[in-house]
């Protein structure tokens, strides 16, 4: 069995869920990072049925100090950090001309400086174990809309981000790429056809069966596919692969 240890914000629910589980394939302990301790738990059964052990930390990612306490608690129970999935992303979906700065604030606190911290912060470590980062960005860093300015906004500053990790991890043996999903249905995208319904005169229900051929593909992608994506990129098989820029969307992009 692998000694390897692999951190994974997000944990609680969704993507990030669905890519710990995973991950217990191919790494013998995994951290799991969020708020929510009652959702964390019951990923961290569905882990260890999998085959690894885990570490649930409940904490706010938009926090300073969160970072190296993530980083202290995983060395302190499993003494090395192989791989980093940043995955926890809540950037407010509010118009671009409604929404405050407190609430611009907010977005990047989380998704785009909870990152950069915990990557920062977990940086030693995973160059001592010539280590993986993934970054989690999202197809709308490629297509801002005025109604949620903030999650392409903020999308798009995450691949910058992961294009800077990844220029140092040419010298320092620490493999950095971001992945852009498109629309995956959780819990966030249920929140998304929340906002989007009225905007378009439907009800969730008729938003949630019309929304894939409005945007162009066959089906809402499910986690357990980015999951696979997510675990690729921190296997060995991708070791050459660094400062890119993964997508994976049933065909939303149509440009080259
Ligand atoms: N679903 C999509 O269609 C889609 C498309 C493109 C990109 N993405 C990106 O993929 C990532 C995961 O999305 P998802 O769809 O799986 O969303 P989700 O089901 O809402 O999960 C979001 C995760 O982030 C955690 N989180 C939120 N705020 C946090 C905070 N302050 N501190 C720590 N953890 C926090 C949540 O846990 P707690 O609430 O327990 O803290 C939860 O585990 C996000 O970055 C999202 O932007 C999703």
């Amino acid at each position: 069995m692998s000694t390897k240890v692999a951190i994974v914000t997000g944990a609680s629910q969704g993507i990030g869920r669905s890519t710990a589980i995973r991950l217990a394939r191919d790494f013998d302990s995994i951290v799991l990072v969020a708020r929510n301790r009652a959702n964390l738990e019951e990923t961290a059964d569905a882990v260890e049925k999998a085959g690894a052990r885990t570490l649930a930390i409940d904490i706010d990612l938009a926090q300073r100090e969160a970072a190296q306490k993530i980083v202290d608690d995983t060395l302190a129970s499993f003494g090395r950090i192989d791989a980093l999935l940043n995955i926890a992303g809540a950037v407010p979906q509010i118009d671009l001309f409604d929404m405050t700065d407190e609430q611009w604030d907010a977005g990047f606190a989380l998704k785009l400086h909870g990152a950069r911290r915990l990557t920062a912060a977990a940086w030693p470590s995973l160059k001592a174990a010539a280590g993986s980062v993934v970054l989690m960005s999202g197809n709308s860093a490629l297509f801002p809309k005025a109604p949620y300015a903030a999650v392409g906004t903020i999308n798009a500053a995450i691949i910058a981000l992961a294009k800077a990790f990844s220029d140092r991890g040419i010298t320092d043996g620490v493999q950095v790429n971001s992945v852009l999903p498109g629309p995956v249905m959780t819990g966030r995208r249920r929140s998304y056809l929340e906002h989007w319904a009225p905007l378009h005169n439907m009800t969730v229900e008729e938003a949630t069966a019309r929304f894939p051929a409005e945007a162009g593909i066959a089906r809402y992608g499910a986690p357990e596919e980015i999951a696979e994506l997510m675990a690729f990129l921190v296997s060995p098989a991708a070791k050459w692969m660094t400062g890119s820029t993964l997508r994976m969307d049933g065909g939303e992009v149509k440009s080259v």
